[in-house]
């Protein structure tokens, strides 16, 4: 699609967000109240920072956010925001993520996405391979009843994914923001009421 034509394109261009991809968030925030005053969100794909502008309106002064992205993400006028360029696999970065968040978090975000190949099969197990490394540091970062939210691309190995998450929080939804491009597959799928960690569990 060209972009000039994009309404949410122009839409961000016009209200000062870094991405279009805010309005996904903004509407997922409308409809089910994830980030409350205060809390704790760890944004994980975070670049260029269009959740991150978003995420810290809504938790304010007294939250507490990082951002982690393999590409360099600019900082953002918040202070409360700790920006982590790095790879979410590693675990040299999820410490310093641990670190920089100052407690458990009540949300984890993912916007992750895989460089696309244009292969649908390729594109689609790529991103469950992403969403499955997110609810790893979900996993390890998230308080109990925390919240995840991942986008994924949809395909065969989507219903194991749900599955998976089904076993480790109370309630799990698909979401189709209307933000979402009409061509594209993806999907956000929302997981509320984290059991609590199972230590020796992590992986991803
Ligand atoms: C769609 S963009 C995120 C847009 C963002 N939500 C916003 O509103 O500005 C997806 C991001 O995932 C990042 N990403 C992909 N794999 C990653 C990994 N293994 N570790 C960290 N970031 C990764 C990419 O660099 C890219 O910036």
């Amino acid at each position: 699609m060209d972009k000039r034509k994009d309404h949410y394109y122009k839409k961000a261009k016009q209200e000062g967000y870094r991405s279009r991809a805010a309005y996904k968030l903004l509407e997922i925030q409308k409809r089910f109240k994830i980030f409350r005053k205060g809390a704790r969100v760890v944004d994980l794909g975070c670049a260029p920072g269009g959740w991150l502008q978003l995420i810290a309106a809504e938790v304010g002064p007294k939250g507490r956010m990082v951002g982690v992205d393999l590409q360099k993400t600019r900082a953002l006028a918040s202070e409360n925001v700790e920006l982590i360029q790095g790879d979410i696999t590693a675990p040299e970065v999820r410490s310093r993520i641990r670190q920089a968040l100052g407690g458990e978090a009540h949300v984890v975000t993912s916007d992750l996405s895989p460089n696309l190949t244009g292969i649908h099969f390729q594109d689609h197990m790529r991103s469950c391979e992403l969403a499955r490394t997110g609810l790893a540091v979900a996993r390890e970062l998230l308080r109990p009843d925390g919240i995840f939210l991942t986008k994924v691309f949809q395909g065969e190995e989507l219903d194991a994914v749900i599955r998976e998450l089904k076993d480790e929080f109370g309630e799990v939804r698909r979401v189709v923001p209307s933000a979402s491009r009409k061509a594209s597959s993806e999907i956000y799928l929302l997981a509320k009421g984290f059991r609590g960690a199972v230590k020796g569990s992590s992986s991803g």
